[in-house]
């Protein structure tokens, strides 16, 4: 048909095949080419039923995204619709068959065939509101006639894919096929050749008595886990309409909530992120062609919460680890939490998972690991002990990782005799469910190193991003900057409670004194000791530390917390706090939510500028995906980068010199450009 789209003959049945790498996203070129091929295979006699199939990896991952960032999206999305009609109008029966993924605008076509198969190993589902959008040809009145109201709620308001056998069992799928998909579909497509073609759009049945509860319940439900956002409330909007409208209408109703979202800020930003996850893999310097090394057994120094985190990391993407502290009561806890964890585990999963993990109080077999990763305590002279003894037993070629939040990878790297073995992997907590790994880069370090993290990044279900080796890296450099103006702004007159409210309605998934609390206050307080050069200090922080008021762990800090760790303010802080800023000679005032929320952002905001400039991080994307999938920021406003953009540089720079700052030189260069971050 054309480059994208092949049409072949098996005798009396046609072969489409969607043949577009990587994902067979459905860009310009693959829709009109399944359209023509639909149409060919109507005309030529010989042909009785159609088969729809892709090539590569996978049936058809969506809609082409970048389009949706152009002017022309909205034809663009006409175009899908209209081919979407062509294929469930075919008078010979078209049959759909599923490998990979067929997710969002992938799944809106195979439901316009007239049958699915589906192999064991592959999953569908509507993805959309996780870009900002909801299905846009026909997802929303196609998915609950085949699978029910309640389920299409599910799935075009919570994204979640689902596998093979839950699509069969919900009906969204016809046959489950093992083997040969082509030749099953195409046999598949013999047996149903002289059926009467059974068209989505005429299925009632599963629509009929739809429970307003359903669509209740999945509003309050979204309400929470997307706070903030819209589109999950516009898909859940969509499917109500299909309950009460005829298809055509149904299809209006879509289409119009579908361009109000693709035209909400929030889509782009969500669109931008998507994208930029993506980017982090684009390594100057590195390509498809550096060597790796094989990462097939790993060790772990420290037991602790990180320790434990990183094996069920390791051991979840199936590698094993030998795990070592220094005393049998540290071992036993350390293994108590990660059998905790996997409790929730069917019994044999979990076994499988425990049996990968060799708790011990040696270096034993440390010699046969391809990778020792260091996560004990935060402190330099304790970390370079361990990377001496790791040096001395490990074989070479062994990576040697620090699991440090903010220390210097070159100094620890010194401590052996492979400096240019040694990298910053930094977790986050709890590190078997964090997605995000600052990868970071020491001077010494080789190509082949960082090629290597890189890749077991992704073989970890994680993100890692690069990071260049300075006091706290990206993320929690920037954290710094963020919680020393939180701190501030209590001194300066506003409550804790303020804060955390103006930030948390922000979209952060907390306030910033309630994160604080939540990580340890001492832990926050050695992390803003490590690269504090600034005139002004935080001065309640050490005396909340002082008083073992670290935070949720000691049941009080900046809030107090009861047994649920539910917090409540404490007058005991407020005094503090108070009395604290009246001997400091700090004015008291009445402030803002709008400064609360833009000094502490905009110190996002001009730290990172800094750090771009610096070249610790290699574009404002990257940062931007450290503060999505580490931070709590919110996924809606893209990151604290493009968030800045989308206020404009200008602006940015205005409201920081009205604070009285100095604004980053990147951001001036930008502004009086015109330009952006991202
Ligand atoms: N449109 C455009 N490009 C897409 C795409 C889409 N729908 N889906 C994936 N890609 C691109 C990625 O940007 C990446 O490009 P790059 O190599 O230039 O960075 C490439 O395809 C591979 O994607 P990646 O996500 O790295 O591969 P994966 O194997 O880890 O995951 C998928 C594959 C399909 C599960 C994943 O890409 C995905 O979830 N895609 C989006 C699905 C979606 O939201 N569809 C709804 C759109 S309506």
């Amino acid at each position: 048909m054309n480059t994208f789209v092949r049409f072949e003959r098996d005798r009396d049945v046609a072969v489409v095949t969607i043949d577009h790498p990587p994902v067979n996203a459905l860009s310009p070129g693959v829709v009109e080419g399944l359209r023509a091929a639909i149409e060919q295979a109507n005309v030529e006699a010989e042909v009785r039923a159609i088969v729809v199939i892709g090539s590569g990896r996978t049936f058809i991952a969506g809609a082409d995204v970048h389009e949706f960032q152009k002017p022309t999206a909205g034809e663009y999305v006409a175009k899908i619709r209209a081919t979407l009609s062509t294929i469930e109008d075919s008078a010979k029966p078209v049959v759909m068959a599923i490998h990979g993924a067929a997710l969002g605008g992938g799944l809106e076509t195979a439901m316009a065939g007239h049958y699915r198969l589906i192999a064991p190993s592959a999953q569908v589902g509507q993805p959309e509101v996780k870009l900002g959008l909801i299905p846009g040809a026909g997802g929303t009145l196609r998915l609950p006639r085949l699978a029910g109201v309640a389920k299409a709620v599910e799935m075009c308001a919570f994204g979640a894919p689902i596998k093979a056998q839950e699509a069969f069992a919900a009906g969204i799928v016809d046959r489950i096929v093992d083997g040969d998909l082509r030749a099953g579909a195409v046999a598949f497509a013999r047996e149903v050749a002289s059926q009467p073609v059974r068209r989505t759009r005429d299925r009632q049945e599963k629509l009929a008595n739809a429970d307003p509860a359903i669509f209740s319940a999945a509003r309050e439900q979204a309400s929470k886990k997307w706070r903030g956002q819209t589109a999950p409330l516009a898909a859940i909007d969509a499917v109500e309409a299909t309950t009460k409208l005829a298809f055509a209408d149904g299809l209006k109703r879509e289409s119009e909530l579908f361009y109000q979202c693709l035209r909400s800020p929030q889509a782009k930003a969500l669109i931008y992120a998507f994208f930029a996850e993506r980017a982090v893999t684009k390594i100057p310097g590195i390509s498809g062609s550096t060597p790796t090394y094989d990462i097939a057994r790993a060790a772990i120094v420290g037991a602790g919460t990180m320790g434990g985190g990183i094996a069920m990391a390791f051991v979840n993407a199936g590698i094993p680890v030998l795990i070592k502290e220094t005393g049998q009561e540290a071992l036993d806890r350390g293994m108590t939490n990660i059998r905790r964890n996997y409790a929730r585990l069917p019994q044999e999963a979990a076994d499988q998972k425990l049996a990968l993990i060799t708790p011990q109080l040696t270096f034993d077999g440390f010699d046969q690991a391809d990778i020792i990763v260091e996560a004990v305590f935060e402190n330099l002279a304790v970390k370079q002990q361990v990377f001496r003894e790791i040096d001395g037993i490990s074989k070479p070629g062994a990576i040697l990782a620090t699991n440090t939040s903010s220390l210097d990878i070159d100094q620890i790297a010194v401590a052996t005799k492979r400096p240019d073995m040694v990298i910053g992997l930094h977790f986050f907590s709890p590190a078997n469910i964090m997605r995000l790994i600052e990868i970071v880069r020491g001077s010494a370090i080789r190509p082949e190193v960082t090629a290597t993290a890189a890749t077991l990044a992704k073989r970890l279900g994680k993100i890692g991003v690069i990071a260049g080796n300075c006091p706290g890296f990206i993320g929690n450099r920037m954290i710094n900057v963020y919680g020393r103006e939180a701190q501030f702004l209590l001194e300066e007159g506003a409550t804790v409670e303020d804060v955390n409210q103006a930030l948390f309605d922000f979209g952060m998934a907390m306030g910033p004194l309630a994160m604080f609390d939540l990580v340890g206050n001492d832990v926050m307080r050695d992390i803003a000791a490590i690269s504090s050069t600034a005139a002004r200090s935080p001065l309640v922080l050490p005396q909340l530390c002082a008083m073992g008021r670290l935070g949720q762990k000691t049941g009080k800090g900046w809030s107090r917390y009861d047994e649920s760790r539910k917090p409540s303010a404490d007058p005991e802080v407020a005094a503090l706090i108070e009395s604290t800023a009246r001997s400091a000679g700090i004015e008291r005032r009445i402030i803002s939510k709008q400064e609360i929320v833009d000094r502490c952002i905009l110190a996002l905001v001009n730290e990172g500028a800094h750090i771009l400039e610096e070249g610790i991080a290699l574009r404002a994307s990257d940062i931007d995906v450290i503060y999505l999938t580490g931070y709590g920021f919110p996924a809606w406003r893209g990151g604290p980068m493009f968030y800045a953009d989308s206020i404009g540089s200008s602006n940015v720079v205005a409201r920081i010199e009205e604070f009285g700052w100095t604004p980053a030189p990147l951001l001036k260069r930008l502004a009086a450009k015109g330009k952006t971050f991202t």
